[in-house]
Formats: C-alpha cells, sequence, structure tokens
C-alpha cells in the first residue's frame, strides 16, 4: 500500500492552513540567513499580561494540575458569564458554557455537534482560513456570502437571505473580521438578524475572538437581539484580545442542548483544558477590560501608520479596518504585470514573489475567497512594520 493510499479521505482533500504555511516558509527562509520580516501572522507580538501569567504560576502551586470537567472548571466558567453580562449586556448561565483548547476547537466542536453530510454552513466572504475546512471536515458545504472592497467588505443581509435553503444549518462570521478588519454596527448585526430570524431552522455562529481589538465605534454581538438570542451561539477565547495564543483556550456560549453536545464531543477528544490555563483565564475574564486597551492603543497606532504608507501605493486599493490586526488591500491592479521579468497573476504568486524578493510575508487572498487581495497583519513591531512598508513600496514601485 502506497503512503497516500492509507490516508484518509478527510486528510486528502484538507487544504493547508495557508497562513501557517507562509509563517513556515518565512521561518525556512530566515534560518537560511535571511533577513525576513512576517507580516502573515495572526497573533499579538505582545507578552501575556503579568497578572494572568502570575494567576497560572499560583495556580499551579496550589495544585490546579489535574483534569478539570469537561466544559471547564466552574470558576472560569462563572467568570465568562460575568464578562458577557460586563461587555455584551447577554444573559448565560455555566450551563450554556464549554471550555475549549482554543476557539478553533470551539468551533470544530459546533460543526461536528451541529453538521449533517451534506448540510450546509453560511460563510461571510472574506472568511477566516479554518471556517472552510473545519465545516468540510464535519462533511458541511460551505456557502459563500461575498462582500467586497468596495462595500467595507461587509455582506448584503439580502444576499444573506437568499442564500438560505432547507439545508442551512447556521451562519458562520467573525467581527471584527479575520482577514479584513470590517467591524459590524449595531445597525449592520440587526439587520442580519432580520433576515436570519425569518427562517427559524438557521443557527447563527458569532466569533467574536476579536472583540477587545476595535478602534472605531465599538464591538457589538448579534446575539443581543431577542429575534435570533435563542439561536446565535457566541465564539470567545483569550488568544487576541489578551495575548494568549499559546494558552489554547477558548469558549463558547450556546444554548443548552448545543452545550451539552459540545461536551460530549470534547469528552472523546480532548477532555478539559488545562487546569492552570483555566485559572488564569478566569484572572483575566474578571479583571477590568481596561487592561486589554493598551493593547488595543498600540494597535491603532500601528494601523494609522500601515494605512498611511500604504495609500501611497499607487494602484493599491484599500478598505480602513476598524479592528482587528489586518489590512486586506485589493492588489488586482497589480495582476498581469511583471517583477523583474517574473508574471504575477494571482494573489498566491504576489504573495511568494513578495517572500522571495522583497522578503515580506503576506497571506494570499485566495486562502480568504478573496483572490483579489493580501492580508496584511500588522502584529508587528515598529521598527519591522517600517522596515517591511520600505520593502513593499520599492517592490510595488519596479512592477511593470
Ligand atoms: C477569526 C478567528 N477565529 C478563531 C481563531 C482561533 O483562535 P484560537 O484557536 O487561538 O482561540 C482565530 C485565530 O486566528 C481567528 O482569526
Amino acid at each position: 500500500m502506497s503512503a497516500t493510499n492509507i490516508l484518509s479521505e478527510t486528510v486528502l482533500n484538507l487544504a493547508e492552513s495557508a497562513t501557517l504555511k507562509m509563517s513556515q516558509m518565512a521561518r525556512d527562509l530566515r534560518a537560511q540567513g535571511h533577513d525576513v520580516i512576517s507580516l502573515s501572522i495572526g497573533e499579538p507580538d505582545f507578552d501575556t499580561p503579568e497578572l494572568v501569567r502570575e494567576a497560572a504560576k499560583t495556580a499551579l502551586d496550589e495544585g490546579y494540575t489535574h483534569y478539570t470537567p469537561v466544559p471547564g472548571l466552574m470558576d472560569l466558567r462563572k467568570a465568562i458569564c460575568t464578562k458577557l453580562k460586563r461587555d455584551n449586556d447577554l444573559d448565560f448561565t455555566p450551563a450554556n458554557i464549554v471550555v475549549s483548547n482554543g476557539a478553533k476547537q470551539t468551533i470544530f466542536n459546533i460543526c461536528q455537534a451541529l453538521i449533517n453530510e451534506g448540510d450546509e454552513v453560511i460563510i461571510f466572504t472574506p472568511y477566516w482560513v479554518s471556517y472552510i475546512e473545519i465545516v468540510r471536515m464535519a462533511g458541511g458545504v460551505p456557502v459563500i456570502v461575498t462582500a467586497d472592497v468596495t462595500k467595507d467588505y461587509k455582506v448584503d443581509p439580502a444576499d444573506v437571505s437568499n442564500a438560505i435553503t432547507d439545508r442551512t444549518k447556521f451562519v458562520l462570521f467573525s467581527s471584527p473580521s479575520n482577514p479584513t478588519g470590517s467591524v459590524y454596527t449595531r445597525g449592520e448585526l440587526g439587520e442580519i438578524a432580520n433576515a436570519i430570524a425569518l427562517h427559524d431552522h438557521v443557527y447563527i455562529v458569532s466569533d467574536e475572538i476579536y472583540e477587545h481589538i476595535v478602534f472605531d465605534g465599538v464591538h457589538e454581538s448579534i446575539a443581543q437581539f431577542e429575534n435570533v438570542r435563542d439561536r446565535t451561539i457566541v465564539v470567545n477565547g483569550m488568544s487576541k484580545g489578551f495575548a494568549m495564543t499559546g494558552w489554547r483556550l477558548g469558549y463558547m456560549a450556546a444554548p443548552e442542548f448545543i452545550a451539552k453536545a459540545c461536551t460530549k464531543i470534547q469528552g472523546q477528544v480532548t477532555s478539559g483544558a488545562s487546569a492552570f490555563g483555566q485559572k488564569a483565564a478566569a484572572t483575566a475574564l474578571l479583571e477590568d477590560p481596561i487592561m486589554t486597551k493598551g493593547m488595543m492603543h498600540q494597535f491603532l497606532a500601528r494601523r494609522e501608520y500601515m494605512i498611511g504608507q500604504l495609500k501611497e501605493i499607487d494602484g493599491m486599493q484599500l478598505s480602513i479596518p476598524e479592528g482587528a490586526f489586518y489590512i486586506f488591500p485589493d492588489v488586482s491592479n497589480f495582476y498581469g504585470k511583471s517583477y523583474e521579468g517574473q508574471a504575477i497573476n494571482n494573489s498566491a504568486e504576489l504573495a511568494e514573489s513578495l517572500l522571495e524578493h522583497a522578503h515580506v510575508a503576506v497571506v494570499a487572498g485566495a486562502a480568504f475567497g478573496a483572490p483579489k487581495c493580501i492580508r496584511i497583519s500588522y502584529a508587528a513591531s515598529e521598527e519591522q512594520l517600517e522596515k517591511a512598508c520600505a520593502r513593499l513600496k520599492d517592490y510595488f514601485g519596479k512592477m511593470v
């Protein structure tokens, strides 16, 4: 039997995470001695706040080194309910909460719990790379509702309505959005809720993991609307707002029967998340959310800088991201041009050429369902960003 014959169709049909792949390519090039600037990564470059690190150390000393209940320690689930009330005015009890090894696992659990073969999941596009593959792994069929740069990457509620069929299980989106940085306003979310509310078999999975990184306006949750409240699953986590990517802690707030179903799945796969990490997460969530503001202000300063610089590149179409830490320019004006004799026809070729010649790693938009774009993360130091912008300007300036 050949090596590929033994592999399942699931894995053979699975796309590799484009963001992780690009980060690896950047690391490889760096290992060869090149000065590569990675703007491909989806994680804050800050350290976890000291208070949270100290809480983990205390928890270790207090013996939080054992298995936890599968849906999470009661302390943490209560803290999540407090946070959801305080920040989002949402009423949940610990029975609605499941803590997982990152929001990625949370979304995986939800898909495994809700999707039957052939069920449809409506995904707002540009989307976070993993949505499509996690839905497919569960046997689901992603249905794309697209928004482009001219609409600030926000979907038209009528398009959402038109995409709903009898097979639709749920609508999945993130606000603030990875990769576009768009943040839906209360009014916009209300209209989307109205479009979905008419179809009582359709649920909503609202990924709010970038909640604490909003520059313009405020973060709003679609779960606040009464007409969809009972059918909304809120996904959130510690990775982005608290600079805790490596801790692997995410959570969901869902109707109790869905929380139970996800607990059942998680109980056969990973069990509860790490005990001392959960104690630290509870400390973080119970702290005044002002704790997250320092990072947010630094991201805002970087956004201003990056937008100013990228605007100077002729042909790049920008939308101003209102949150998260990504810029998602439409670069299709450069397709058909070439760099040092090498033709560039799509986002993958552009990202590879940028890495090879400018030593700047970005991610091709195709991976996010937006082949006209590239994703530039500005979760990097000011010094790195300055260097990267100089290289990008030089690169695009030389395209003919
Ligand atoms: C939109 C979105 N959702 C979920 C996640 C997963 O976060 P984690 O698994 O680190 O909690 C990410 C990470 O990049 C993301 O960008």
